[in-house]
């Protein structure tokens, strides 16, 4: 798939999708804007998108919404505009609904809904006016049930759900689309941490109609569709990338 010249914002770009995905699009020839607090693996990143092409590592906390409008501001001015926005990045602390303090559901929201709503904010005025512009948010398959503890997490997810579905009705007469992947189980570092690996990767082939673990590139496809002029009658869906595991 060709994304020659397009230019990408991906937040959450040095974690087991977005390395993944960040690649992906520099590969097919975008420029890529990779935010992050990880700034050791950002250097590591742009060290190896440099082989393909330009990809730019910048540390943004989303907590701080107020940074996340400046670097978006300077961004778009330095780069002319953005035709993709990922937003990828999401935090998933794990307790039981009694062990969450306000505070930390609200740092969960911060995170993982406001900060995306702070980057189209700050987007939307040049995508409208340019006439074009795809806006991919990641949900997940926890949306659907299944899991205990991660009641944050999971309100997170269908906040992403509705967002796509308001912004897909509204900016749609302006030509940008609004499109959300769901990943299904992805093994990455967050999964090793499991007590018992192998009984985990059994309740998840289970549960998947096809008998194989999905993979970083197997998100990463979906977004790089997402992302392009392949997609471009497709708006305000939710795309399960989990191997057959939710079935609407
Ligand atoms: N891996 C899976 O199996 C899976 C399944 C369903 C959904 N997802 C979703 O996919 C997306 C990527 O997940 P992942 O598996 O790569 O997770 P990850 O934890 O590896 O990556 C998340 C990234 O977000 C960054 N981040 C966290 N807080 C931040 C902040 N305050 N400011 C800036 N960046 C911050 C982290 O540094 C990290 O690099 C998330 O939205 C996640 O909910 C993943």
């Amino acid at each position: 798939m060709k994304l020659d010249g397009k230019r990408v914002l991906l937040t959450g770009a040095t974690g087991g999708l977005g390395w993944e995905a960040a690649l992906a699009f520099v590969r097919a020839g975008a420029t890529v804007e990779a935010l992050d607090i990880q700034p050791e693996k950002g250097r590591r990143l742009e060290d190896a998108a440099s082989k393909w092409g330009s990809l730019f590592y910048a540390d943004v906390d989303l907590r701080d919404l107020q940074a996340v409008a400046e670097n978006l501001t300077s961004i778009i001015s330095a780069r002319g505009g953005l035709d993709v926005l990922i937003n990828n990045a999401a935090i998933y602390p794990a307790r039981t609904f009694e062990e969450y303090s306000l505070e930390e559901y609200r740092e969960v929201q911060t995170v993982n809904v406001e900060a995306a709503v702070a980057c189209v904010k700050a987007l939307l005025p040049e995508m409208k006016a340019r006439r074009h512009g795809r806006i991919i948010n990641v949900a997940s398959v926890t949306f659907y049930g299944g899991w205990a503890n991660l009641y944050p997490y999971v309100a997170s997810k269908g906040a992403l759900v509705g967002l796509t579905r308001a912004w897909a009705r509204e900016f749609g007469p302006h030509g940008i689309t609004v499109n959300a992947v769901s990943p299904g189980a992805i093994p990455t570092d967050a999964e090793k941490i499991h007590p018992d690996p192998a009984g985990y990767n059994q309740f998840v082939l289970d549960r998947q109609a096809l008998k194989r673990r999905g993979s970083p590139e197997d998100i990463a496809n979906a977004m790089l569709f997402l992302g392009s002029d392949y997609s471009s009658f497709i708006t305000g869906q939710l795309l399960n990338v989990d191997g057959g595991w939710v079935m609407h």
